[in-house]
Order: C-alpha cells, then sequence, then structure tokens
C-alpha cells in the first residue's frame, strides 16, 4: 500500500479533524502518499482529492466540523457513482480508503469495497454512540458535555419559574446522548427509541409522587421516541396537566458542533493511527473501534449485523 484517502461522511462530530489529523500524520510517518476526500463521498464521485502533508493539519485538533466537509450523499447509493468513485481512485493510484462516519457510511464502505476491491477501514465518526463494535465513537463525549452545559443552564430558569421542561436531544433511532446526558444532569425522565411507554411511565410516576413536593423538572426525551419528541410529548402534558408550567427546549445542531473534548480527541488520535496501522497490515472491510481501551479492528459484517444494545452500554 502505497497511497491511501479518507473521507468524513454523515453527520459531522467534533474530534473529526483530530482524527484526519491522525491518519495524515501516521501515514506520511509510514511513508504513505494520503489524500484528503472532500465532501465525502460525493468527492470520491467528483474526483475531490487534495494531497496531505503534515503541515495540511496543523491547528485542527481542536476545532469542531470537519475540514475535509461531509454529505449524506444519495448518489453513493447507485452502482454506476461508486462504479465512477472506483475509476477516480484507480487514476489517483489509491489503493487504501479511510471513512469517518456512522451505520450509514459503513454500508457505503462495505458494498464499495466488495463490489471494487479497494480496500475500506471505516471509523466510528458520530455523535450517537450507537455502533456496535465500539464502546466510544468520536464526538459522543463531547455531544453530551455540551448537552450537560445547557440543561445546566435551563435548570437555573426552570428552578426560578417551577417549570417542568422536556429537552429534546438527538438520536434519531438510538437513545445513548439521551441516557446519558440525562443521568449526568439528573434528569427526573429519560425517553429513548429503545424502549417503550417510557412517557406513560412518567406521567403515572410523577401523579402518585405527589406533584408538590417538587418544584421543576427535568424531562430528556431522545428526538426518536416513539412519542414523537419533545413538543408532542410537552402536548400531551399539558392537556392532562393544564395547572402546571411546561415549556420546550429542543438543543438540536449545537450538539454536533464546538471543540472537541479531550476524551474525543484521544480517541480520535488512536484510532487514526489504528486505521492507518490496519490497512499497513492488509486488514480491510471492517471498523476500528476501541473496546475496552484497546483498538480492535470489527468486520462490517459483525459492525453493521448486530445492533448495540442500550442495557449494555458501558456506564
Ligand atoms: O449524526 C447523527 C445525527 O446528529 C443524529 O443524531 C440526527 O438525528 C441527525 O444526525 C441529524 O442529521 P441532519 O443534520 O442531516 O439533519
Amino acid at each position: 500500500m502505497k497511497k491511501i484517502a479518507i473521507l468524513t461522511s454523515g453527520g459531522d462530530a467534533p474530534g473529526m479533524n483530530a482524527h484526519i489529523r491522525s491518519v495524515v500524520r501516521r501515514a506520511n510517518y509510514n511513508n504513505l502518499t494520503v489524500f484528503g476526500v472532500m465532501n465525502g463521498y460525493e468527492g470520491l464521485i467528483d474526483g475531490e482529492f487534495i494531497e496531505m502533508k503534515n503541515a495540511s493539519v496543523a491547528n485542527v485538533i481542536q476545532r469542531g466540523g470537519t475540514i475535509l466537509k461531509t454529505a449524506r450523499s444519495k448518489r453513493f447509493l447507485e452502482e454506476k457513482y461508486r462504479k465512477q468513485a472506483y475509476n477516480n481512485l484507480v487514476e489517483w493510484g489509491i489503493d487504501g480508503l479511510i471513512v469517518c462516519g456512522g451505520d450509514g457510511s459503513f454500508t457505503g464502505a462495505q458494498v464499495f469495497e466488495n463490489e471494487t476491491g479497494i480496500k475500506v477501514i471505516g471509523t466510528p465518526g458520530t455523535i450517537d454512540n450507537d455502533l456496535y463494535g465500539t464502546d466510544f465513537t468520536i464526538g459522543f463525549d463531547t455531544a453530551i458535555n455540551t448537552v450537560v452545559e445547557a440543561i445546566d443552564k435551563i435548570r437555573d430558569t426552570a428552578d426560578a419559574h417551577g417549570r417542568i421542561f422536556f429537552i429534546e436531544v438527538m438520536g434519531r433511532s438510538a437513545g445513548y446522548i439521551a441516557m446519558h446526558s440525562g443521568i449526568g444532569s439528573g434528569a427526573e425522565a429519560i425517553f429513548v427509541p429503545e424502549k417503550e411507554g417510557d412517557y406513560e411511565n412518567f406521567v403515572s410516576k410523577f401523579e402518585q409522587s405527589g406533584r408538590s413536593d417538587k418544584l421543576f423538572s427535568i424531562i430528556v426525551v431522545a428526538e426518536g421516541d416513539e412519542s414523537g419528541g419533545a413538543i408532542k410529548v410537552a402536548e400531551q402534558f399539558k392537556q392532562k396537566f393544564s395547572d402546571i408550567s411546561v415549556r420546550v427546549s429542543i438543543l438540536g445542531h449545537i450538539q454536533r458542533g464546538g471543540n472537541p473534548s479531550c476524551r474525543d480527541r484521544v480517541l480520535a488520535s488512536r484510532l487514526g493511527a489504528g486505521a492507518v496501522e490496519a490497512l499497513i497490515n492488509g486488514k480491510s472491510n471492517g471498523m476500528i473501534g476501541e473496546k475496552n481501551n484497546e483498538i480492535v479492528f470489527v468486520p462490517f459484517t459483525e459492525a453493521l449485523g448486530k445492533k448495540r444494545s442500550l442495557k449494555k452500554m458501558p456506564c
């Protein structure tokens, strides 16, 4: 292997720049030529490659977002565009590709390697922490700290007014952000997509508890919860308890931005070095993750074939 490329795909996650930096520096250290692919799979299709030297990734370790930009590519779902992407890689002499993203990006990576034979390694970059085979994904730690900081602020005003706040956090199909930030911010209840009946349980406990002994409450709702999100939950709640002052706060994309935490920077750096080493050692068609503090290789068949359970989260 002489030339490799890296791209970031799907939703950006804080720590992706630290990851790109690590890949570039490790690759250069091992005398590989490394290219950054702009705009995720879109740039792979359009041949948007930039050679990256150590200096290309100076002063990025602390920055959120991704210097390579990202995209959710619809075109990459079509074989004719994957073929175009393959032709670009062949033309540039690139034999290995690192794809930092979530499960959708890994599905594309797996299909791409199976079809074309280009060696692909996935690295877990998503704030959702919902990938099987790694304890943590790049961006999750920063995101939950952002959420906890926001909830601490909301708590002040909730307390001042004696209100119930329903706070919506990201996670279309995974409750990791909700669960960790909810525990970390002392939420009264946490609604997650993985479990049914969260709203009903909360209401029945709320009724039993005698509402007057608590002056305010924080309820964290994952966007993908069956209840339909914080606005719907709050409307339902207000219909039943019309005398209680209720407010909704949707934290939204603030959760994806900001400087990565130290933990995310370290994880991103370790996974970057691990991904380059994996390609050098002939590994591909799988993800480099971190399990029990060890850097591990998990084939895509396993990483994508198994569903990660919220109960098994390491907390
Ligand atoms: O990247 C994961 C994620 O942040 C999810 O938690 C969220 O549902 C989704 O991306 C939002 O994506 P977009 O920014 O494309 O609307």
